[in-house]
């Protein structure tokens, strides 16, 4: 059986961080950042604006399957922001991504969220990323030209809640 929790324990730090290397698909930095966001919540809990859902892996305690952390965006009414998703390689195209996105906008909506956005990569490296996202209701809003590096562009999706 899956366990799924929104309470963040510590051996999330570790977790999140072989979750998000073994996907390759983020840098060092981002890696870093995932990290700092988890370990930003176990000292400050919900003060620090970033929320999680969080799928164990059946049998393998401290081991994660996927995960999403999201949180209201400071200084807007009701925009939530999807600050990460990730899901295990090989648990990758069984629906799980889908879920846990539900499930997000789900806690999201609890909060009286309105709109989620997200920024993603516009490589080519991220296409099957971005058709997950429009496969899951999210519209293309924004591209910003070479914003990450020259060739790289931010692509910002949103959906209405
Ligand atoms: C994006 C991600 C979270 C999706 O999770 P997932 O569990 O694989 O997604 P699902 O199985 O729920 O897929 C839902 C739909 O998204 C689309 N999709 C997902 N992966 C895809 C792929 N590799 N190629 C093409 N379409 C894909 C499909 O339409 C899929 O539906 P289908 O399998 O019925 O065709 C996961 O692939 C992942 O962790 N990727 C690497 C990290 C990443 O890109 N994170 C987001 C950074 S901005």
């Amino acid at each position: 059986m899956m366990r799924w929790r929104v309470t963040v324990q510590e051996s999330d730090a570790a977790a999140v961080y072989a979750l998000v290397t073994e996907t390759g698909f983020f840098s060092k930095s981002e890696q870093q950042i995932a990290i700092e966001l988890v370990e930003e919540t176990l000292s400050m809990g919900k003060e620090s604006g970033y929320e999680f859902v969080f799928v164990d892996m059946p049998g393998k305690p401290g081991s994660l399957l996927g995960y999403t952390c999201y949180g209201p965006i400071p200084d807007t009414v009701s925009s939530f922001d999807l600050y990460w998703i990730a899901v295990s390689p090989r648990q990758q195209r069984t629906g799980l991504g889908s879920a846990l996105l539900i499930e997000t906008e789900r806690l999201a909506l609890q909060q009286k969220a309105s709109r989620m956005f997200v920024d993603t990569s516009g490589r080519e490296q991220y296409t099957p990323t971005r058709n997950f996202y429009e496969r899951s209701g999210y519209q293309q809003e924004a591209r910003l030209i070479d914003f990450y590096a020259p060739g790289d562009d931010k692509v910002i999706y949103a959906k209405t809640l």
